[in-house]
């Protein structure tokens, strides 16, 4: 299947790039431009996306004939209408003043914005700008304060735009992107929910006949993936999920549900009272999370060993539910040779040794979160199962401040329960993006029962995000956040005082610890 080739400038919005013109219906995937001119030697991508990005022509000594040359269908945002107009014999000038924000933009001649009657808003950030079109080329948008902002060559099969379509706040920008991939590049939709399926089962067709196992963990990603992986392989699927203890109660009563309804072979290892042992006097929050990290590995080693000996079964692959966003950050230009400082060590459930020797299954590795949801709905999975709050690897054990102890563990197990029967109760779940609870080990005053009470509080954290990376506070109503603090504040042993966090990300993390 041939895709369009998104080339990556650096802009922060490469990836809607992808996502949008996925959800209208054509492949695409994203590449270094390095990665661009290499591949175009021996293949051919249906058109070519020239992101925006921080940098300013003026600089850039790159050639880039090779895809210029390629006469593929192009288009270009910001930096890339830059390049193109550049190349194509057009000026671009430094602007004195940088355009970020909204700008107003309005169609020029015969051109009129597909979908929209008259001028629309669209998100500009950008600092040159071109001043006079290239020959063969003729101005199809401009800023209504008489910048160009759009320009094509239908011949060329080239457009270009100085503001982003693919950001929500770009008014029509779907329709300006369905006017390139229609009218301009004549492309055929070949994305759809089967394509997306087909490609998974294709990837995990090649290991068939190989013993695979999967550090399940429940969570949406591994359990498509898992249940995708299953109908080729069946039951050489082997999923250990690890019990270690930091679980809330949603998660030991989804996997009985999943053990019973699907056909997956679930192993559930109890592994509680080891992560306990090796948790004690263990109060910092990066050596707690190395430790529960290093624990689940020894548990996993363990497993496969005793498999290898005493069942003389050997596993050659190791499925994870890898997601697109995690593909993209390991090539981006901003990642490549930059110092990323670590604020925590994240351990997610299938990081697993070299040592152990296991090749990677990643079926999901070219697909969003979104679609991953969508694939799962498409192999029948329960709405509910794939519409699950994210769930970090170390669990309720970094939300215990501080030491873990079987008792605060469940403190935590208790309240969050009440969160989540309140949330669902009140059809907020869906609502939020994830939403938990957390146990500060501090002693507050309190009464209860007439009776003087010295007990432990309990916070309430509910954000909404797209991606973790950035979040904000929710705004509850307040019936619910009293609903929710009368019931921990009665039913949970141990505790006075309930507080709700109002802190987004940054400056706060999502999680405490
Ligand atoms: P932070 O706390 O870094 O969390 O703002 C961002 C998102 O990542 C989740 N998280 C983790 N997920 N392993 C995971 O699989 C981890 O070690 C881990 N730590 C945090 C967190 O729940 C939030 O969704």
């Amino acid at each position: 299947m041939s895709s369009i080739w998104i080339v990556d400038f650096g802009s922060q919005y490469t990836q809607l790039i992808t996502r949008k013109s996925r959800e209208l219906g054509f492949a695409s995937e994203i590449m270094l431009v390095e990665d661009c001119i290499k591949k175009l030697k021996n293949e051919k991508p249906s058109a070519i996306i020239l992101s925006g990005g921080p940098n300013s022509i003026f600089e850039d000594i790159t050639d880039y004939s090779t895809i210029f040359d390629t006469k593929l269908p192009i288009l270009g945002i910001c930096y890339g209408m830059q390049l193109i107009s550049n190349h194509f014999g057009g000026k671009v000038e430094r602007g004195i003043q940088g355009e970020y924000g909204l700008a107003s933009v309005h169609g020029e001649g015969e051109f009129t914005i597909p979908g929209a009657k008259t001028s629309i808003n669209t998100w500009m950030s950008h600092f040159d700008h071109v001043t006079e079109v290239p020959p063969g080329f003729k101005t199809i948008l401009k800023s209504d304060n008489g910048l160009i902002a759009g320009i094509e060559s239908t011949e060329k099969k080239i457009m270009a735009l100085q503001f982003h379509p693919e950001v929500e706040h770009t008014e029509h920008g779907k329709d300006i992107l369905l006017h390139f991939f229609k009218d301009i590049a004549n492309l055929k939709t070949n994305w759809s929910n089967e394509v997306m399926l087909e490609g998974c089962i294709k990837e995990v067709s090649e290991v068939k006949g190989s013993k695979v196992l999967c550090a399940f963990s429940g969570g949406v990603d591994s359990l498509v993936a898992a249940t995708i992986a299953h109908k080729v392989l069946g039951d050489d699927l082997y999923c250990f999920f690890v019990d270690n203890g930091l679980l809330r109660p949603q998660d030991y009563h989804h996997i009985e549900l999943l053990k019973k309804e699907t056909p997956l072979n679930i192993e559930v290892i109890d592994a509680k009272e080891l992560f306990f042992a090796k948790l004690k006097d263990v109060p910092d929050p990066e050596k707690k999370r190395k430790a529960i990290g290093v624990t689940f590995i020894e548990v996993f080693e363990q497993k496969v060993h005793q498999f290898e000996t005493e069942q003389n079964i050997k596993f050659e692959y190791l499925l994870q539910g890898t997601l697109y966003p995690d593909v993209i950050e390991s090539v981006s230009p901003h990642k490549k040779g930059g110092k990323s400082v670590t604020i925590k060590s994240h351990h997610n459930v299938g990081g697993l040794p070299e040592r152990m020797k296991l090749k990677l299954l990643e079926p999901l590795k070219f697909l969003f979160k979104d679609e991953v949801r969508v694939l799962g709905e498409a192999v029948d999975l329960k709405y509910d199962w794939v519409h699950r709050h994210p769930f970090p690897g170390p669990g309720i054990g970094v939300r215990i401040l501080g030491e873990v102890f079987p008792e605060s563990v469940l403190k935590v197990q208790e309240s969050d329960q009440i969160l989540f029967e309140e949330l669902k109760n009140q059809h907020l779940y869906e609502a939020c993006w994830q939403a938990f609870t957390v146990l500060l080990p501090v002693k507050t005053v309190g009464v209860k029962g007439d009776t003087r009470a010295y007990e432990e509080v309990i916070c309430i954290r509910i954000v909404n995000s797209t991606d973790g990376m950035t979040a904000t506070w929710t705004d509850l109503p307040y019936e619910f956040l009293s609903k929710a603090s009368a019931r921990i504040t009665n039913e949970v042993s141990g505790v006075t005082r309930v507080v709700y966090d109002i802190t987004s990300k940054p400056p706060g993390t999502i999680e405490w610890e």
